[in-house]
């Protein structure tokens, strides 16, 4: 339940803070990384987050037989599941999904701010045709002010994803980000792997990663 006292930490599932996690940051944070770091170790921590994603989904038991007869209470997810990548940011984190699950389908939505109005505009999208059966891990490495984060949970709410059904996966998340979800969607959980200081006044968050797309694609400035 959300109330006046709900903290931005009760509001998502911060991975542990490991020193190997710390470590994976403290490559990809350096702005002298270079692409090929950048690439392997933001992938690295994006497969813990998408773990973490998977782990907030419903399981049902499952029993199997092991290859000396025995039976092993397991557990399976219970729900048809799919990503949906927000471009450009969104689609670094489509390979180590379809890694760990190689049949996954995977939605696009691509929002950008229109340049007069400053307001989040849907370019394009394109979903699996059955997401209302299926839970979704929505995938985007930074959430700065939630701008576009909400313009994308709306296109799947209209297209009928209930609220519930969506894990907001990211790397980085500002508090104002956090705040911008959780008050106008409170039943859309969110994995991040660090809750970031603030944002600056370009909206980048400090200490921050700088511009995560450039970064992971390559298309940064050279100075
Ligand atoms: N997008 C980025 O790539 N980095 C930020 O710090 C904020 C938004």
């Amino acid at each position: 339940m959300t109330t006046e006292t709900t903290t931005v930490q009760d509001a998502v599932h911060l991975l542990p803070q490991t020193k190997q996690l710390r470590a994976l940051h403290t490559i990809i944070r350096n702005r002298g990384a270079d692409r090929d770091d950048f690439v392997s170790n933001a992938g690295r921590v994006i497969r813990q987050l998408i773990e973490a994603g998977l782990e907030l989904l419903p399981f049902e038991p499952c029993d199997v037989r092991t290859p000396v007869g025995e039976t092993y209470h397991g557990l399976r997810i219970t729900p048809e599941i799919c990503g949906v990548s927000i471009a450009r940011a969104g689609e670094s984190m489509e390979a180590e999904l379809r890694a760990m699950s190689p049949e996954i389908r995977i939605g696009k939505i691509l929002i950008q701010r229109d340049k007069v109005t400053k307001l989040p505009h849907l370019y394009y999208s394109a979903l699996p045709a059955d997401i209302v059966n299926r839970h979704v891990l929505l995938l985007d490495p930074m959430l700065a002010t939630g701008g576009t984060a909400l313009a994308a949970i709306e296109v799947l709410l209209e297209t009928g994803v209930p609220e519930e059904h969506i894990v907001f996966v990211n790397l980085l998340s500002a508090p104002e980000g956090i705040k911008a979800v959780r008050e106008r969607y409170p039943h859309v959980r969110m994995v991040t792997s660090s809750i970031e200081q603030r944002l600056n006044e370009n909206a980048y968050m400090q200490p921050g990663i700088g511009d995560f797309g450039d970064r992971y694609f390559g298309t940064d400035v050279v100075l």
